[in-house]
């Protein structure tokens, strides 16, 4: 997979060499090239921004430089990239989202600085390719490229020889299928006795059925306590007899159309 990445910051792009990326890079999975947006800027100060039309706070990033970076990037190898730009006012980045944007050949991230970059580029490349305008939560940075490594690092671990084992992913909370979009429960490892605390004896028992079951009981006790949100949305057919019970257990009820949803007394916790 190549992927480009437009910055006004490129050393911010330095973790990109390490790790699981660094790797995918060395071994020749990913080819990273991180661009400077300055260098397609033809001004004394290599201006990037200016003042918004219609007045308010802060500054725009000005299409030039972009249109110019875009075009000169775009030319430089065969084929139809996917541009991703981070935005806060994008649509959320999520599992399936990076499962989708692993299957692309070719990504360009156009992280910007200041209040975003004028409209116009993105309509401009939208016609032409596929565009997506990507937030990773609901908090405001102070620029894309922290949301680059983050999508990123996202996108590389789904790539074919990227991780070890080829089936670390299939359990990731969230991943496609896997545990009914539950978040995952608690991981241990040796000593089994450390600070006086101990393993849940299940897990020591050497029996995959039992050990299933209760990860799958611990990973809904997770979801229920921090993400209660992903538990109304489970399709029913995806909850077994056990999940039923134990979700009644924690105080949730069954609803009309079948998904479970919190009861008074499920909603004290
Ligand atoms: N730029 C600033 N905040 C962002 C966010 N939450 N997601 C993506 N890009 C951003």
């Amino acid at each position: 997979m190549r992927l480009d990445v437009v910055t006004i910051f490129p050393e911010y792009l330095e973790p990109l060499n390490v790790s699981l990326v660094g790797k995918a890079r060395a071994r020749g999975l990913l080819d990273v090239r991180v661009h400077d947006l300055r260098q397609w800027t033809h001004d004394r100060h290599n201006t990037v921004d200016d003042t918004p039309y219609g007045g308010g706070p802060g500054m725009v990033m000005k299409p030039e430089p972009w249109g110019e970076a875009l075009d000169t990037i775009i030319a430089s190898q065969e084929g139809d990239p996917v541009v991703v730009v981070p935005t806060p006012s994008g649509r959320p980045f999520d599992q399936a989202t990076a499962v989708e944007l692993a299957e692309k050949p070719w990504l360009i991230f156009t992280p910007a600085r200041y209040e975003g970059i004028d409209r116009r580029v993105v309509d401009e490349y939208g016609e032409r390719f596929e565009v997506r305008e990507l937030s990773i939560g609901d908090y405001v940075l102070a620029g894309g490229e922290a949301p680059v490594l983050v999508m990123v690092e996202a996108v590389a671990r789904l790539l074919p020889g990227v991780l070890g084992n080829a089936e670390s992913h299939r359990d990731d909370s969230f991943a496609p299928g896997a545990m009914a979009d539950l978040l995952e429960g608690p991981v241990y490892t040796k000593p089994p006795l450390w600070r006086g605390r101990g393993i849940p004896e299940v897990l020591l028992s050497g029996h995959h059925g039992r050990i299933a079951r209760w990860r799958r009981d611990q990973a809904f006790l997770r979801t229920a306590r921090y993400r209660p949100d992903l538990i109304e949305r489970c399709d029913p057919a995806a909850l077994d007899a056990d999940d039923r019970k134990l979700l009644t257990e924690l105080g949730w009820a069954e609803r009309p159309d079948g998904r479970f949803g919190r009861t008074a007394e499920g909603m004290e916790e």
